[in-house]
């Protein structure tokens, strides 16, 4: 059991996210994968987790009553920080992957010691994580309930999917959050800026710019960086009712001054007039 968990809720209530984040990083006690199991990227396992903590806190708006669902959790390393933030029984997590042995980390090392964490393997195809899928985005909807979630997150996930399997999880995302509630995602975005310093060659990745909306950094292995045009992004999620709800934190990886690599997105459910009270 973390030492912070042992402090109680009212104490971690008090608790500034700036303490939260530093008795985080420094806990012996949270779980982290081997190298070998990882396949969700290079770098500090647990301090990146708490570096999107705080994006989820100060731009997403997260907080610790939040019911939570993860699309493409991979081995949880989301999960893990958020098992100090989030206050059960009101605070709960769900996360699912295409991935069924990062799902089984996840389960066997955080769902065991937190009850209100659980992790789910989703069958869904994608040429590089899940070739051999037999789920795809024609196929139906999330094992979830409508309108009970109050913050989605998709980290490093639409940088590997194609223009489909995105405007499904942002159609999916619409249809369970609350009214309320927050879609936080992070991707390349293709806005005039980024787009400018790809065809300088500037960004890392670096994307050949096709005919999009997705465009790749590797013809031969498509899903391994996707980058998406802005203007697409944002007609796909107003389609499925969803709006910017802050400006875009553009990051690093065009070639911008910015602390987070990735772009991040944070999104509401678009809610017409006079329809608020029915969609509790
Ligand atoms: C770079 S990893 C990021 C994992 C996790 N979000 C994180 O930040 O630690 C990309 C993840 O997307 C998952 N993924 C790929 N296609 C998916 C799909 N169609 N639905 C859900 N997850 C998917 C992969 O299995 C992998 O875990």
């Amino acid at each position: 059991m973390s030492a912070l968990i042992a402090l109680g809720n009212d104490a971690r209530e008090d608790l500034a996210l700036e303490e939260l984040l530093r008795l985080t990083r420094r806990n012996r006690f949270l779980p982290i994968p081997p190298q070998e199991r990882n396949f969700v990227g290079d770098g500090d396992f647990l301090a990146i987790g708490c570096e999107f903590l705080r994006h989820f806190v100060e731009l997403g708006g997260l907080r610790p009553q939040h019911r939570v669902i993860e699309i493409g959790c991979g081995l949880g390393r989301m999960a893990l920080p958020l098992t100090q933030f989030l206050e059960p029984p009101a605070g709960r997590y769900s996360g699912f992957d295409v991935v069924a042995e990062g799902i089984a980390w996840a389960r066997e090392n955080i769902a065991s010691r937190y009850e209100n964490f659980d992790f789910r393997h989703l069958d869904f195809r994608n040429q590089l994580y899940n070739p051999q899928g037999n789920l795809g985005a024609d196929t139906g909807a999330l094992p979830f309930e409508a309108a009970r979630a109050d913050f989605i997150l998709m980290t490093s996930v639409v940088t590997h999917l194609d223009a489909l399997d995105t405007a499904f999880y942002l159609r999916e995302s619409a249809r369970l959050l609350r009214p309320q509630g927050r879609l936080f995602v992070t991707a390349f975005v293709l806005d005039a800026v980024n787009r400018q310093l790809v065809s300088q060659r500037k960004s890392r990745p670096a994307f050949e710019l096709g005919d999009g909306p997705a465009h790749f950094s590797d013809r031969a292995h498509p899903m391994a960086a996707v980058a998406f045009d802005f203007d697409w992004l944002l007609a796909t999620a107003a389609a499925a009712g969803l709006h910017l709800a802050r400006p875009v934190a553009f990051g690093h990886w065009s070639g911008r001054q910015a602390e987070n690599f990735q772009d991040i997105c944070v999104f509401s459910r678009s809610i017409a007039p006079g329809r608020e009270a029915t969609s509790q």
